[in-house]
């Protein structure tokens, strides 16, 4: 029977009779062996606290940016237009146009998606929008050239081209939109409004 005690402590070698290890070896094989076991632990906490973050993390980007593929878009929720300032008509002619936003619900993200439509209208060089949904009970507000005005088909309602209601049903004008300007870019803020209410309440 061998006597672990006799060996010499700087052998740092096996015993020659039998194959166990010397303590050193022993303490780092051990130490590795933890430290893989803790890293091994920690890659599904980081891979779960990343699922958990990421709509957070996506919303900070801004939500478009062009990084993911999805619309541009600042930090106070101006939606950048794919018109040029330059290329509507200077006569003050209605224009119609798509606007799109990137949509995040929960986890799921689905870039450059039609969310409303505006009118545009430039008129000395200073461009106006509207949304094109009816306040009074949320049809598509057409243009209609002959007549000049705005009219909705639904119910008749009627607005000029600055928005104003040309009759009793809308219970109030079209609803504006804050633009930006920058350059030749159009930036908008779109936003959806209560229908049959006076007052311009936002949804
Ligand atoms: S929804 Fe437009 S007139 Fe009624």
């Amino acid at each position: 029977m061998t006597d672990h005690a006799q060996l010499p402590p700087e052998s740092g070698g096996p015993c020659s009779d039998c194959h166990c290890e010397p303590p050193r070896r022993s303490f780092l094989t051990k130490f590795l062996a933890g430290a893989l076991g803790a890293l091994a632990g920690l890659i599904p906490v980081g891979i779960g606290g990343a699922f958990f973050l990421d709509p957070l993390i996506r919303k900070r980007s801004g939500g478009g940016g062009g990084s993911t593929g999805g619309v541009q878009k600042d930090e106070k929720g101006f939606i950048k237009m794919a018109i040029a300032a330059d290329a509507l008509p200077n006569d003050g002619m209605p224009q119609k146009f798509t606007v799109f936003d990137d949509i995040i619900n929960a986890w799921n993200k689905s870039p450059n998606q039609p969310v409303g439509s505006v009118w545009l209208r430039k008129i000395n060089n200073q461009i106006i929008a509207f949304n094109v949904t009816c306040p009074h009970l949320g049809c598509a507000v057409e243009h209609r050239s002959a007549q000049g005005d705005f009219y909705c088909p639904c119910h008749t309602s009627a607005f000029d081209l600055d928005g104003k209601k040309l009759n009793a049903i809308p219970p109030r004008d079209m609803d504006s939109l804050e633009l930006d300007v920058r350059g030749n870019e159009i930036w908008i803020k779109y936003q959806n409004f209560q229908g049959a209410t006076g007052e311009k309440v936002p949804v």
